[in-house]
């Protein structure tokens, strides 16, 4: 371990912000964890930083988790248990996984981010969420520096909500997560439209795992901003469920409103179609910005602070409200 003062936190967030950390400390282990957590409770976690806003410069001690390393727990004719540790790479685990022909989560692929936080704020893209493919979280308290398991059942997973984010807040350290993916009879999801599209274009009729991964690629690519070039945390705002009647008299005004029901009585309308019908997508002010092909997305073009962008996001949620009398959550974590 080795404690470092006074350094940018810069190229630890996918948001590009520049703001400074007092003391910042690097772990590779479990066990160093456990030998930290003796001295140090209050502590600042740093994972891929794909999901954060930065807003200030950070007092307490960061702590980055690098715990790598995948190992194969069990394997029979049909599936393959795996556990993965925190520090590896989102993405870079699903390449791997698709190059071993296992299946499951070939539809979060280029996710921003580490395994260790996928199952926070349960990751999704295309009709996939990683709670269907984990079997348990491994976690350390940070009170006691004891490790424990969460099967699960009981982490309350739900649309990018879990546990970490509720009940179990700030107690824990993810350590590493475990998966159940198939070898064989693979249950591809191309039902989203895009994915279809982007299939039918390639005259795929049969899509391998890769083949899916490709075409999830090529969507993103074409919508989605990439965080080395222009930072961003990908979904800003998480999609609104409105009551159903709420829905009927809005979509009186807004025939073209998309909507996806949720129950009897309750509606989901995409935050990017909310934020580009109150005039924002492709807007700059500064370097702050809504990116030009997704409106869901807010973005850096070098040198915004996280004040800045927090500000644009609340200029977005005064106007989407005025105009629609919807409320928008932020989905990042504003620090
Ligand atoms: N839309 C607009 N304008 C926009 C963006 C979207 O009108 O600028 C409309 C689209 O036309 C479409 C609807 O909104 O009718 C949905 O758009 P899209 O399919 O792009 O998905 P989304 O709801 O905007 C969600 C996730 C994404 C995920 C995609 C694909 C949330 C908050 N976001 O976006 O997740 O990749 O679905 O499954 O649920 C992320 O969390 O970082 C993320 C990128």
């Amino acid at each position: 371990m080795n404690l470092q003062q006074n350094i940018s936190l810069k190229n630890y967030n996918t948001f590009g912000i520049s703001v400074n950390a007092k003391r910042f400390i690097s772990v590779t282990s479990v066990y160093e964890l456990q030998q930290l957590l003796k001295t140090e409770k209050d502590l600042f976690l740093l994972s891929g930083g794909s999901n954060m806003l930065l807003t200030k410069d950070i007092k307490k001690l960061v702590v980055h988790i690098d715990i790598k390393g995948i190992s194969i727990d069990r394997e029979d004719n049909n599936d393959v248990y795996l556990t993965v540790n925190a520090g590896e790479n989102w993405h870079e685990f699903v390449l791997w996984c698709i190059s071993n022909n296992y299946g499951g989560i070939e539809n979060l692929s280029l996710i921003p981010g580490n395994v260790g936080t996928c199952p926070i704020q349960n990751i999704g893209a295309y009709g996939v969420e990683v709670k269907d493919t984990i079997t348990k979280v491994e976690a350390l308290e940070i009170k006691t520096g004891k490790l424990h398991l969460f099967p699960n059942e009981v982490c309350e997973f739900g649309y990018r909500n879990s546990i970490f984010k509720n009940a179990e807040k700030g107690k824990y350290i993810i350590t590493s997560v475990s998966f159940l993916l198939t070898r064989k009879n693979h249950q591809l999801n191309t039902s989203y439209g895009a994915i279809e599209t982007e299939l039918t274009s390639k005259n795929i009729t049969k899509p391998s795992l890769k083949d899916v991964s490709d075409a999830v690629i090529a969507i993103r690519k074409s919508k989605l901003p990439d965080p080395k070039e222009i930072g961003n945390s990908g979904s800003f705002f998480k999609n609104p469920v409105i009551s159903k009647n709420q829905f009927l008299e809005l979509q009186k005004e807004n025939p073209n409103m998309p909507n996806y029901p949720v129950s009897e009585t309750e509606v989901k309308v995409p935050a990017g179609w909310l934020v580009e019908q109150s005039g924002f997508k492709g807007k700059r002010f500064g370097d702050a910005g809504i990116h030009e092909k997704q409106a869901l997305v807010l973005v850096n073009y070098g040198n915004a602070s996280g004040l800045e962008i927090h500000q644009l996001a609340q200029k977005i949620q005064e106007t989407v409200s005025k105009n629609f009398g919807i409320s928008l959550e932020i989905e990042v974590n504003v620090i």
